[in-house]
């Protein structure tokens, strides 16, 4: 961003009015505003002196718009110095304003400065011819073509150093220039050629509002309710289709040929149906670990033994 200051005085010219025709369109502009609030054509009014004093605006001209706006002089600076459309300082016949934000620094714009300052000079100074002057700005919005500058009115896109020389040369001679891109492509379109959009249809006006489009549209509005309802249709079939008939037997219903008395078995039993039972073969019992005759034999002396120890009160007399 460029500090803003005003010219020095040794270009300042001595007074500013505006001429005639512009006198007129400035009265115009001020009567659109209602009475009290004719401060808010400063805009308009400074574009217009501007306009007037070569593409920049001077101390007497800021100062010649608040006397006609009735405004204080230094409301009217604050607005000249903020907004950067406003020059404060002399502008050359061809006034370049280059693009110095990101996208178009990341695409070559530091290079395109130094042909600026090789070709040029100084930001904010005009040649010797008084045709070129430059000064670096903000993203101008063009930012799918940079790098790029606006020179007067016009952007110049896709520049190179070596087209942007050529390009501030044809301005210095008064050759004619071509705005918009420099390398041949058109608009922000792939360089090469646009890749999309090139059915023929889109352009000729069938496709939009020519010919007999209510018709169309009705047409395709019934083609499709009639796909809808095909659809649906054959969902709703599909679905009958797959639906399990009532007597045949459910899939993952339980067997009916399940012998009644497991079926009445209570749920603690089920539940344990991988546990081995007691009773089964194999799965000794407690009272079959009391019995030492796994095998069916009794060891006499053992037997004699346990029965001592264990003597049951009917072998002892009672006293
Ligand atoms: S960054 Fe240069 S035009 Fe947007």
């Amino acid at each position: 961003m460029s500090v803003r200051r005003l010219a020095p005085d040794a270009v300042q010219p001595a007074s500013f009015a505006f001429d005639a025709a512009n006198e007129n369109w400035v009265d115009q502009q001020i009567a659109k505003y209602p009475e009290g609030r004719q401060a808010s054509a400063v805009i308009p009014l400074l574009w217009k002196a501007q306009e007037q004093h070569d593409g920049w605006l001077p101390r007497a001209a800021i100062e010649a718009v608040a006397r006609k706006l009735g405004m204080a002089p230094m409301r009217v600076m604050e607005v000249a110095t903020f907004y950067t459309m406003f020059n404060l300082q002399p502008v050359g016949e061809h006034f370049v304003q280059l693009c110095g934000t990101t996208p178009c620094a990341l695409r070559g714009a530091e290079a395109l400065k130094k042909v600026c300052q090789d070709v040029i000079g100084p930001q904010s100074t005009v040649t010797a011819d008084g045709k070129l002057s430059w000064l670096e700005v903000e993203c101008l919005g063009a930012c799918c073509n940079a790098p790029m500058a606006q020179i007067n009115f016009d952007y110049y896109e896709d520049l190179t150093p070596e087209n942007f020389k050529a390009l501030l040369e044809d301005l210095r001679h008064g050759r004619p220039t071509k705005p918009g891109p420099q390398n041949g492509r058109s608009g922000s379109e792939p360089l090469g050629g646009g890749e999309t959009l090139k059915d023929p249809a889109l352009y000729d006006g069938t496709v939009i509002g020519a010919g007999d489009w209510q018709k169309r549209v009705t047409e395709q509005r019934k083609a499709a309710a009639e796909a809808a309802a095909a659809k649906a249709a054959a969902e709703a079939e599909a679905k009958k289709a797959d639906a399990p008939k009532p007597d045949a037997p459910k899939a993952d219903a339980p067997k009916t040929d399940a012998t009644p008395a497991a079926a009445a078995k209570p749920a603690t039993e089920t539940a344990a149906a991988g546990r081995p039972k007691p009773s089964e073969p194999g799965q000794p019992t407690s009272a079959a670990n009391d019995t030492p005759a796994a095998g069916g034999k009794v060891d006499p002396k053992s037997a004699a033994e346990s029965d001592k120890s264990a003597g049951t009160p009917a072998d002892k007399p009672v006293k």
